[in-house]
């Protein structure tokens, strides 16, 4: 099978995209995008010899004028897939509708709980026991697409928002990579429905339950 190519969208930090770059993926990391000049992680693409670009979106004044911009700039690496990875701007149905089936994005929460913003505040005030995140493909409603893969963390008595957005986000660097991994081995289906089937093994039957289940 041919060396998948991959492009990756970043706004911030970067971390995401970090445990992608380090995860020996059979793959070509193509090129990091960004709409944010100052994102911290394009300058860890280049560390990692990743080509990088800047598609600013203050520097149009009509979403499709951007949407344009950046989809020239994601075409000309001629991707498989796509990679939203804390990629911060909404994208139109139309812009999505043509990478259908290649492009991913994390969110962290267990969705369809907590789609948009805050999702870690949202999570303690709403009192569950179990968050987490979830790597989904795009379409065209926000943080609704087909579920890939998720992965649940116990909520602790007495966390932090900081203190349950690191739990979570140590899962979303296992979590991504494997999603992407499966891809570049031609193990996902993306059904008529719009439900993801991964050929995989099945693990262990365990449930995760917090506060744990008591022994006796
Ligand atoms: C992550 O929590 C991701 O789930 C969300 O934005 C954050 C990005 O973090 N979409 P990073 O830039 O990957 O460090």
């Amino acid at each position: 099978m041919a060396e998948k190519r991959i492009v990756i969208l970043i706004s911030g930090r970067g971390s995401n995209m970090g445990a992608i770059l380090g995860a020996g993926l059979p793959a070509r990391i193509a090129a990091v995008i960004s709409n944010e000049p100052k994102a911290r992680g394009l300058e860890l693409a280049r560390a990692h010899h990743v080509e990088t670009a800047v598609v600013n979106h203050r520097r149009y004044p009509e979403r499709a004028d951007f949407e344009a911009a950046l989809g020239a700039e994601i075409d000309r690496h001629q991707p498989d897939l796509v990679i939203m990875a804390g990629f911060m701007r909404i994208l139109a149905p139309a812009f999505v509708e043509r990478y259908r089936g290649r492009i991913m994005n994390i969110h962290p929460s267990l969705l369809p709980a907590f789609p948009g913003l805050d999702t870690h505040r949202r999570a303690l005030e709403a009192g569950v026991r179990v968050h987490g995140c979830t790597v989904h493909f795009v379409n065209a409603a926000l943080d609704n697409g087909p579920i890939i893969i998720q992965a649940a963390v116990p909520v602790q008595p007495g966390d932090t928002e900081e203190r349950l957005a690191a739990r979570v986000l140590a899962e979303e660097h296992r979590i991504y990579p494997q999603a992407i991994r499966w891809f570049c081995e031609g193990r996902i289906k993306l059904g008529r429905a719009g439900a993801v089937d991964v050929d995989t093994p099945p693990g262990p039957d365990t449930a995760l339950a917090s506060p744990p289940v008591e022994t006796h």
